[in-house]
């Protein structure tokens, strides 16, 4: 393909990807940076994309660039201000209008702030209301940007479940040239509608996930269960319903919810009361992905009656569930796609590896709880994927969020590959 012709399907996808901004409401918060000066060009480039914008900014930012400049492209009253004389600033219903808070240009001040949870300002107000997504730009000088501090609030801002658009390399305020500049405006829109609006590449495709533990029940008032939160199910649910997904999702007992719309959630206690969820669901399903914790070993039998503390020792006998996995594995059809979790401890990669086989997946995730911030319970994950035919990924350490979303990417290229 000549260079000419690359250019313009290039062009073409940009501009489709731009075009999914229409409707969508976002919320550009602008700090104190001298890169404010580009905020009124963001606002701009977001409404001729049919972006509904409303702004907030920080005292400070209006040093770099004013309000008026800021209302006047946005078309709607610009906030700074948390009170004015007689009226109070709703960051609350500002907060929850948004369907995407982006911060840009971030500051250094402000960065500190609101990993730390600061809330001196309508801007962090705002931010610690917010329900939707947020995604900082930062722009600094370079000496700013390397600063160990900087870095640590970086991280703290990203293991909250913030993404961070990363920052380009020229000509800095200072004068000087490196690491710090705020993204283009362009490129800032780029990488919106590519992180948030984008992905539609599972419309159309049925998806059975299971998320959580199992309690297995010895008499009315005890059980057996694990620590399991649901919460990496639960990412992967709102991951997969961003991207176009039809999501059932067999949820058992935990207290995690589920912010984004369009999953059925259907609750179970016992493994099994999953695995006849799943033997259901199944049939229908394009992709299924079991992430519950699911109890290996149930009772025998449940006591009609809560056990009196009477003899010194008491013996339940436990026998096997059902490994529904393995179960959805035999049934599983030419064309459907069944994933997989392995939570180990010792040998992980060899046992995840022989997971892949024996309960014929074609994928397999893997968590060690030898890995720090991985596993049950925690907002973040450390993950390997293997996939059928021995592709082996190694990730770092990310917010459960970002580990749905690396997990997705492997099973919508494993769909179309
Ligand atoms: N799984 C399942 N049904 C079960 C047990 C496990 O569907 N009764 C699924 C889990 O949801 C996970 C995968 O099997 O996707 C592996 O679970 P894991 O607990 O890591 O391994 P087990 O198969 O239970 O084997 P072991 O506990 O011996 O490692």
């Amino acid at each position: 393909m000549n260079q000419e012709r690359q250019r313009l399907i290039c062009r073409f996808l940009i501009i489709i990807f731009i075009r999914m901004l229409k409707g969508k409401k976002i919320l550009l918060a602008v700090t104190g940076s001298i890169a404010a000066y580009k905020a009124p060009l963001i606002v701009r480039l977001l409404v001729k994309e049919g972006a509904e914008v409303k702004v907030v900014m920080t005292p400070a930012a209006k040093d770099f660039v004013t309000p008026l400049t800021l209302s006047t492209v946005s078309k709607n009253p610009v906030i700074a201000e948390l009170f004015s004389e007689d009226s109070w600033s709703n960051h609350v219903e500002l907060g929850s209008w948004a369907d995407l808070m982006l911060v840009a240009p971030l500051s250094a001040n402000t960065l500190a702030k609101m990993a730390n949870g600061f809330c001196d300002n309508m801007l962090l107000a705002t931010y610690l209301s917010a329900r939707c997504p947020v995604v900082v730009a930062p722009a600094m000088d370079e000496d700013m940007w390397k600063h160990p501090s900087t870095k640590r609030n970086l991280g703290k801002l990203e293991e909250t479940g913030n993404t961070i658009i990363p920052v380009g390399n020229g000509e800095l305020a200072s004068g000087l040239f490196g690491e710090g500049r705020m993204a283009e405006p362009e490129n800032i829109l780029k990488f919106i509608s590519d992180h948030f609006f984008l992905k539609q590449d599972l419309a159309g495709k049925k998806v059975l996930v299971t998320a959580g533990p199992t309690y297995e029940p010895i008499d009315p008032v005890r059980f057996i269960g694990n620590h399991s939160s649901g919460k990496m199910g639960i990412a992967l649910c709102e991951e997969l319903a961003k991207r176009g997904a039809d999501v059932q999702l067999v949820l058992g007992p935990t207290t995690s919810v589920i912010k984004q719309n369009g999953v059925k959630v259907q609750k179970v206690q016992t493994a099994d009361e999953m695995y006849e969820a799943c033997i259901n669901g199944f049939k229908e399903a394009d992709i299924a992905i079991m992430s519950a914790a699911v109890a290996d070993y149930k009772p025998a039998q449940k006591a009609q009656e809560k056990i009196k503390k009477d003899a010194a020792n008491l013996n339940v006998e436990l026998v096997k569930t059902k490994d529904i996995l393995k179960t959805l594995g035999e049934r599983k059809y030419n064309g459907q796609l069944l994933v997989g979790f392995a939570l180990e401890t010792t040998n992980e990669r060899e046992n995840a590896i022989n997971k892949l086989k024996s309960k014929n997946a074609d994928l397999i995730v893997l968590n060690s709880l030898n890995d720090e911030g991985a596993g049950f319970g925690h907002d973040t994950n450390k993950i390997t994927i293997f996939e059928k035919g021995g592709h082996e990924i190694q990730y770092d350490r990310k917010p459960k969020q970002q580990v749905a979303k690396d997990i997705v990417d492997r099973i919508v290229n494993m769909l179309h590959g």
